[in-house]
């Protein structure tokens, strides 16, 4: 879980990064702030384990993708990444169920988070259907994505 969440830090941190470069300055300051969230994440779970007296091993995190189709292919990788992270952390939840339930409310409380990002992503793209995607509109529209 950890490393998924350094993967999702890194991902936002990349998405950030091309908007910038592209002129979408209101994205790149959200997804900024979104990674500094699941730098947080990966902290809220380190901590955990830290005061049970474990040592943690911090993954290797792969580089990102760095370079994006465009606003929207961004806005459908994250959606894509929040929806499988979504999705691990609920057979994560099941599986600890029955076995610490300390540990699953850590989880449980984790999976509300990731349920609301995979809305906040859902509900992007909700908004962008129907619409001509030209930069042109995407950049009309950044206010109100973002
Ligand atoms: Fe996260």
């Amino acid at each position: 879980m950890i490393e998924a969440e350094y993967d999702a830090f890194y991902h936002y941190r990349a998405l950030m990064n091309w908007c910038r470069g592209v002129g979408f300055n209101l994205a790149a300051d959200f997804f900024e702030k979104e990674s500094q969230d699941e730098l947080e994440h990966a902290k809220v779970l380190e901590r955990y384990l830290v005061d049970w007296n474990v040592i943690v091993k911090l993954p290797v995190v792969e580089s990102p993708k760095v370079s994006f189709a465009d606003l929207v292919a961004g806005i459908s990788d994250s959606y894509k990444m929040e929806y499988d992270l979504y999705q691990l952390y609920q057979k994560k939840v099941k599986k600890v169920f029955d076995m610490d339930v300390t540990l699953f409310g850590v989880l449980q409380e984790r999976l509300e988070v990731q349920l609301k990002a995979v809305i906040e992503y859902s509900d992007k793209l909700n908004m962008l259907e129907g619409v001509d995607l030209n930069k042109t509109n995407l950049l009309l529209l950044e206010s109100k994505l973002f």
